[in-house]
């Protein structure tokens, strides 16, 4: 091969490489990473990533070298040159793709070894998905339950998950791990958020008609804010006074997305106004704390007229003190309402 030729290979590789590289980093294609397990499953991805530029590169520059090079002459209507492949070549296109691949799948191994693996000091939540909502419970906390993910920064999260009615998946694309949610199955993740910040709680797997609609946020929070907000918390479910720690739990779930409450300065319009709850029950003919009751944990027995079956999910899972504290605090703030 002529040097000229040689040193033309090399600029349309270097041309070809830079611009995708260019294309590369230069436009945001990931979200903010906001975990360990993030990290590494970045890397795995520019590993990758710089293989496929160098491989890109080498491929335009044969295929444009050989298209300006080899191209037939306007009169030329006679045959190519009989070839019979080339051992040498073949054995190098074989052997390199093999390698490369090989050394990926390597990398990715060792990635969710360490993604998957257990970290120390634990921070465990359970997670329970239902149509179309996420639940959080902390048992370190008397299992506090939450509609909003609280974590403290750099510490190895365990979340325990159970689904109650079909499967969903749980994902926050700042900390890059998935995992499905399966009625019957127990699943779990370990995740370590490395960055303060507020991030969304998607449902991936195409779970009903508000499948769109399942998301919350996670909320990573320093050690410190995280222990006050904790200790807060506890305090308010543990409370003798049901209007505060009632408040608290309205306030942790997702009631106000859905429903208005003057008390809690909530304006959802999708479900009944909970301020007029006392009118709701004399027209279901029930109690109004036994009618409130039955809304929450089993909102398909007896549904407002106007509005539609199957919409809210069933809250059965939280605990009894909360729900008697929401409860409680419903009656009270209707009443005022
Ligand atoms: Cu749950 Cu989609």
């Amino acid at each position: 091969m002529r040097r000229g030729s040689i040193f033309a290979l090399l600029g349309i590789g270097i041309v070809a490489g830079g611009i995708a590289t260019a294309v590369a980093v230069l436009l945001p294609w990931l979200p903010e990473d906001a975990s360990r397990e993030r990290g590494r499953i970045d890397f795995v991805f520019w590993f990758t990533i710089v293989i496929c530029i160098v491989i890109f590169a080498l491929v335009v520059a044969v295929l444009l070298y050989s298209i300006y090079k080899f191209r037939a002459k306007p009169d030329d209507d006679s045959d190519g040159p009989p070839i019979h492949g080339h051992t040498g070549l073949e054995i190098v296109w074989t052997l390199i793709p093999t390698l490369l691949v090989t050394s990926i799948g390597i990398v990715s191994a060792i990635v969710l070894g360490r993604n998957d693996a257990q970290g120390k000091d634990v921070f465990r939540v359970n997670v329970t998905a239902q149509q179309f909502t996420w639940s959080f419970s902390y048992p370190e906390a008397n299992n506090l339950t939450t509609g909003v993910l609280r974590l403290p920064v750099n510490r190895s999260v365990e979340l325990s998950f159970k689904a109650l009615d079909v499967i969903h998946s749980f994902w926050v694309p700042e900390f890059g791990q998935k995992q499905d949610t399966v009625p019957g199955l127990h699943t779990q993740l370990h995740i370590t958020p490395d960055k303060l910040g507020t991030f969304p709680v998607i449902c991936t797997e195409l779970c009903g008609l508000g499948h769109a609609t399942m998301r919350t946020e996670a909320i990573v929070m320093t050690t410190a804010a995280f222990d006050k907000w904790l200790k807060g918390q506890t305090a308010a479910t543990g409370s003798p006074n049901p209007a505060v720690s009632g408040a608290a739990v309205f306030k942790n779930q997702p009631c106000g997305s859905c429903h208005t409450l003057t008390a809690a300065g909530a304006t959802g319009k999708v479900g009944p106004d909970l301020d007029k709850l006392p009118q709701w029950a004399t027209q279901a003919k029930q109690p109004l704390e036994q009618f409130i009751r039955t809304s929450i944990t089993d909102p398909n027995a007896y549904t407002q007229p106007g509005f539609p079956k199957n919409v809210m999910p069933p809250f059965a899972s939280l605990p009894k003190a909360q729900l008697d504290a929401l409860v409680q605090y419903l009656i009270q703030s209707s009443k005022k309402g």
